[in-house]
C-alpha cells in the first residue's frame, strides 16, 4: 500500500515568549511522512484598527497577555479543522482557518492562532519536497533579496513615547549586495550611539533595538541620523538615505495630531506639511503612515506631494495588509506602497491577496516583521519567496532581528541573488 505523504495528522501549540518578555504561541504541523513545520506568531504595540486581532486571555495574569484561550483553539477548533488536509493546499487550509471564525478581525479564533497555524503548514508543506520555504514560494524564478530598512532609532510606541515618531530607519540604495547594506548600517548604529554618548544622550534601547530617542526635538533625530550617516563617510541621499514611520494614527486626539515633543498641535494639512518639510530637509526616502489612518484626504493630499519629491508613501495602519483596503488606496491615491505583515492578515492566503492587489495597482511593497518578534524567520522567507523588494524587520541589534537578517545573508549566500533596486 502506498504510503500517502503530506496530509496534516497532527496540530499543536505551545506557549512561547517573545521580545517584550510576552507569551505568545507557536503552532507546530506534523504530516504523514514525517514532514513537520512550525511557525510563531508576531505582535504589534501600534496596531491599526481593522487588523486581525490576538486572542488573549485578559485578567490579572501576565497583564492580561496570556494565551492559554488561544492554545485551547489550536487543539479544540485548527486541529480538527486541518486534520487530513493536504498540506500543500494553503489555499484550502486557509479556508477552513476563516471558516472558524468568520469574524472581519479574527476575533474569536484569535488572529495568532491563524496566523501561526498558517505559516506552519507553509513551512510543513516546503518540507515535504525537501526546499526552503522561500525557495518552495518562488519555484524556478530566480530569487531576488530584498532591500532592508533598517531602525537606528525606536520611537513612539516602541519608546514610551519620548520621540513622536516611531521609526527613523537606513535604506542604503547604494550598496551592492545585503551584506555590504548591513555592514553600512553596523557602521551608520555604532556612529549614532557615539553622537547620542557625546551629548550624553545614551540611554539604552528601544523595543525593536534601535537606540533610546533622546532629543529636543523630532527634528533633532532626523539631524543627529543624518550626521550618523554623514560620519560614516557616505553619502547621505545617494549611498544611504532615511525611511520614517510616523505612525501617525498614534499622535491624533481629538481630531488633531499632537506632537507632543515639540509641543504643537496640528491640523491634517499643517501636519502633512511638516512631515513634507522634513522630506525637504533631511535625506528621506520613505515615509509610513505619515497621516492617521482615517485620514485619507490627508494621505492623498500628503501623497501627491510626496510624487514630486520621490518619496515612496508606505500604508501600515491604513492597509492593515487587506486586498480590499490596498484597492481603495489605489483608487484613492492614499499611498503607494504597501506595508506587508502576514499577522494584519491572519492568514497567508489572505496577506498573498494583498500582495497581489498592490502588485495589480503598482505599488512597492515591504515585507514587515512586528514590535514584538521572536526568533521566528517566516517574514525573511514570505519577502524572497513572493519576490519583494523591501523588508523591514527592526534594528540591526538584539537576537529576534538579527535572526532575519542573518537568514537573508544564508539565502544571499546560497543564491549569489542580487539586491532588489526599488528606488530607481
Ligand atoms: P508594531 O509597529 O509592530 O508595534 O505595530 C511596527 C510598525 O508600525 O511598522
Ligand atoms: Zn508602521
Amino acid at each position: 500500500m502506498a504510503l500517502i505523504v503530506g496530509q496534516i495528522e497532527a496540530v499543536t501549540g505551545r506557549r512561547v515568549w517573545d521580545s517584550r518578555g510576552r507569551p505568545t504561541i507557536e503552532v507546530e504541523i506534523r504530516c504523514s511522512g514525517g514532514a513537520t513545520g512550525r511557525a510563531i506568531a508576531p505582535a504589534g504595540a501600534s496596531r491599526g484598527r481593522a487588523e486581525a486581532v490576538d486572542l488573549r486571555d485578559g485578567g490579572p495574569k501576565l497583564g492580561g497577555l496570556g494565551v492559554q484561550r488561544a492554545l485551547a483553539n489550536v487543539g479544540a477548533l485548527v486541529q480538527p479543522a486541518l486534520r487530513g488536509l493536504d498540506i500543500s493546499d494553503q489555499a484550502t487550509i486557509d479556508q477552513r482557518l476563516r471558516e472558524l471564525d468568520p469574524s472581519p478581525n479574527l476575533e474569536r479564533l484569535g488572529g495568532n492562532v491563524a496566523v501561526a497555524a498558517s505559516l506552519a503548514c507553509a513551512w510543513a508543506a516546503a518540507a515535504t519536497v525537501q526546499r526552503p520555504l522561500w525557495r518552495y514560494l518562488l519555484g524556478e524564478t530566480v530569487p531576488v533579496i530584498p532591500l532592508p530598512e533598517i531602525q537606528i532609532f525606536g520611537g513612539g510606541a516602541h519608546a514610551s513615547r519620548r520621540l513622536d515618531l516611531q521609526d527613523l530607519m537606513v535604506v542604503c540604495p547604494g550598496a551592492t549586495s545585503f551584506d555590504e547594506a548591513l555592514e553600512w548600517t553596523a557602521e551608520i548604529y555604532l556612529a549614532a550611539g557615539r553622537l547620542m554618548a557625546e551629548r550624553g544622550a545614551l540611554a539604552g534601547v528601544a523595543d525593536e533595538g534601535g537606540w533610546w530617542p533622546h532629543f529636543d526635538s523630532n527634528e533633532d533625530a532626523l539631524a543627529t541620523l543624518t550626521r550618523a550617516i554623514e560620519a560614516t563617510g557616505r553619502q547621505a541621499g545617494q549611498d544611504v538615505a532615511i525611511a520614517l514611520d510616523v505612525a501617525a494614527s498614534e499622535l491624533v486626539r481629538d481630531g488633531h495630531y499632537h506632537l507632543d515633543l515639540d509641543g504643537v498641535t496640528l491640523d491634517s494639512e499643517a501636519m502633512g506639511d511638516r512631515v513634507l518639510d522634513w522630506c525637504r530637509r533631511f535625506p528621506v526616502i520613505s515615509v509610513e503612515d505619515p497621516l492617521g489612518e482615517d485620514d485619507m484626504e490627508g494621505l492623498s493630499r500628503f501623497t501627491a506631494a510626496a510624487k514630486q519629491l520621490g518619496v515612496q508613501v508606505v500604508g501600515d495602519d491604513a492597509l492593515v495588509t487587506s486586498a480590499s483596503r490596498v484597492k481603495a488606496a489605489a483608487a484613492g491615491g492614499w499611498v503607494d506602497t504597501l506595508l506587508l505583515k502576514p499577522n494584519q492578515a491572519g492568514t497567508l492566503t489572505a496577506a498573498a491577496e494583498a500582495l497581489a492587489a498592490a502588485r495589480a495597482a503598482d505599488f512597492g511593497c515591504i515585507a514587515s516583521a512586528r514590535s514584538g518578534e521572536t526568533e521566528d524567520v517566516s517574514i525573511v522567507h514570505l519577502a524572497v519567496g513572493w519576490g519583494i523588494a523591501q523588508l523591514k524587520v527592526g534594528s540591526i541589534t538584539r537576537g529576534e532581528r538579527t535572526a532575519k537578517w542573518n537568514e537573508v545573508l544564508r539565502i544571499e549566500d546560497a543564491t549569489g541573488a542580487g539586491l532588489a533596486r526599488p528606488f530607481p
